[in-house]
């Protein structure tokens, strides 16, 4: 473990890493258990994750906790992820404040339960000013509703006269997706084996690397994150320019 931190290169690493937390359900499955005893599982996880990712220096980590298609899972196991969250977020925020760690989240917030919204919304107010790393959890998220939501909201100001059609530019999209605040995905991360992107963070993953490993999500360690970034440098990242313009620009 040591050796796999020494070998990661703290000049090159990626500022944000997002995750699609996968294979719960077969985790719980493989231990005879429930769906939901995997997502209850998947915390300790998430919680090594973070505070892994916050060691290190990385300032942005965002997970996929719930996409607006698992609407369509059981209602008990929607229950049951709505539960699991509002109980997190209420036990970990003093140690998001004590560890300095800002909680922001994105997607159709106003779909969730209103007891849900009430204690993201206080969790999101109380963190606002930490610094060290920003968490956000992706939550009733589906990237094109994103999209979507976004040109009807730059629609709006067109039809206002607030905007002119000739200044929509990428920077303008960026400013009315939900992750606004938040700079594009170097990391793509997904566990279980799956390797699709499933309608997370399309726009903001144009130049991601993306990373695909075998590991449940509830038996992902500090040494997989270690993997995942490690793999991720010994990557060139080109953005459509030539290997000798990259290092030349070096
Ligand atoms: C994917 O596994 C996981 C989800 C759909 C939910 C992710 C939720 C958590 C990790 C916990 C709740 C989050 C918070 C913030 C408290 P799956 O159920 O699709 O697994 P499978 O593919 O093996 O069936």
């Amino acid at each position: 473990m040591e050796e796999k931190l020494r070998s990661i290169n703290l000049h090159k690493k990626p500022n944000h890493i997002a995750i699609i937390m996968d294979g719960n359900g077969r985790w719980a499955k493989g231990k005879g258990m429930q769906r939901v005893f995997g997502h209850r599982n998947a915390l300790t996880a998430i919680r090594e994750t973070a505070d892994t990712a916050s060691d290190l220096g990385i300032k942005f980590l965002t997970l996929y906790a719930f996409s607006t298609e698992n609407w369509n899972r059981p209602k008990f196991e929607v229950d049951a992820l709505m539960s699991l969250l509002v109980t997190t977020l209420k036990k970990e925020l003093p140690e998001f404040i004590k560890k300095d760690v800002k909680i922001n989240s994105i997607g159709n917030i106003s779909s969730l339960p209103k007891n849900a919204q009430k204690v993201l919304a206080h969790v999101i107010e109380s963190t606002k000013n930490n610094k060290k790393i920003t968490l956000t959890f992706a939550l009733s998220y589906g990237s094109r509703e994103e999209i979507v939501n976004a040109i009807k909201n730059i629609s709006k100001k067109v039809v206002n006269n607030e905007l002119d059609v000739e200044k929509i530019n990428e920077k303008v999209i960026n400013n009315h997706l939900y992750t606004f605040n938040l700079p594009d995905v170097d990391l793509m991360i997904r566990t279980s084996g799956e390797q699709r992107i499933s309608n997370y963070l399309l726009w903001q993953m144009a130049y991601a690397e993306l990373y695909f490993t075998e590991v449940l999500w509830p038996d992902f360690r500090k040494e997989h994150l270690f993997d995942a970034i490690i793999d991720y440098q010994n990557r060139e990242r080109r953005f459509g320019k030539t290997s000798e313009q990259i290092e030349s620009d070096e």
